[in-house]
């Protein structure tokens, strides 16, 4: 049985770290590189499968090496893969700056095979959809996929999630599908028009969302937690110094719907979320970087 079903992408992450990032024209010395895996969806899909949920993930790759990366990685997890298909299409790539001394990361993402997700494909997995407690996606793959996956899953009452990311335009229509929507600052901004930086800017940008058929906004700060519309700041979990940032925003997308899919309420679920992704930025890498059980709540115990 499935809980959690993900829509969304697999890439491989081509990963440099520097001291600092490169400006427009310079060429900068880094110290390390790796390629290891990444893709918001397969990170959460495989943050929710370590954090104790039984998740599928509905995607398409290549026949190539990073896929083959792909399987391995989800195997490991225990992250259930009927639903990803492949094509002849490179599986896509991700070229990510970390500046070593902050954790902070700049991103290109190319979603390759991921690119080709189609409403069809997502049809083909309606039993899964409409059988999971809650469904989430993001936007890196066409948004056309995640309509037709919400609009399933809401018609079968599954909570939906949308995870924002990266930023794009979208019509309120889609908007009023998502149960929950997760935007940050930057997300959150492109949606709303408001420049989120603290709490009242949050609940203003939340407002925005309200009035665009969003039931309930969540926008994640960093370091500063994150914002439950009527509620307030759900503080970030310190779990250790920060080496790397890059899927934070999956681990605290995950941790929250596995959380929701055991039914917990609304706050204690981002307190979750906001564990496992206290945990992952203490780690390099995006999907390698997500705690286990075990781990996490070693983490809650202790805050
Ligand atoms: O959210 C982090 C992810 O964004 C990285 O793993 C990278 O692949 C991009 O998709």
């Amino acid at each position: 049985m499935v809980d959690i079903v993900v829509l969304g992408v697999f890439v491989a992450d081509v990963t440099f770290r520097a001291d600092r990032m490169p400006a427009t024209g310079e060429t900068i010395l880094g110290h390390s590189f790796a390629i290891g895996p990444g893709g918001k969806g397969s990170n959460q899909a495989i943050a929710a499968a370590r954090a104790g949920g039984k998740g599928a993930l509905i995607t398409r790759v290549g026949r190539d090496d990073f896929a083959e990366m792909a399987f391995k990685t989800w195997a490991n997890a225990g992250v259930d893969t009927r639903a990803v298909t492949r094509s002849d299409t490179q599986t896509g790539a991700a070229g990510i700056m970390v500046n070593a001394q902050s954790g902070d990361n700049a991103i290109i993402i190319t979603p390759g095979a991921a690119a080709e997700i189609s409403c069809a494909d997502v049809e083909a997995q309606a039993p899964l959809i409409t059988n999971a407690k809650v469904f989430i996606t993001q936007l890196e793959q066409p948004i056309a996929a995640a309509r037709r996956a919400l609009e399933l899953a809401r018609a079968a009452g599954v909570t939906t999630i949308l995870n924002p990311a990266p930023a794009a335009p979208l019509d309120d229509d889609l908007l009023a599908l998502c149960d929950i929507v997760t935007p940050n600052e930057t997300e959150a901004h492109a949606l709303t028009g408001v420049h989120v930086h603290d709490a009242d800017s949050a609940e203003k940008a939340c407002d925005v969302l309200m009035q665009k058929g969003v039931k309930i906004p969540v926008i994640t700060m960093g370091g500063q937690g994150a914002y439950l519309q009527g509620h307030g700041m759900v503080p970030a979990v310190n779990a250790g110094a920060v080496v790397d940032t890059t899927g934070a925003g999956d681990a605290f997308n995950a941790g929250f719907a596995v959380a929701l899919a055991r039914r917990d309420e609304l706050e204690k679920a981002m307190r979750f979320g906001a564990a496992v992704a206290g945990l992952s930025v203490t780690k390099q890498g995006a999907a390698s970087s997500m705690p286990d059980a075990g781990t996490i709540a070693a983490v809650m115990g202790a805050n």
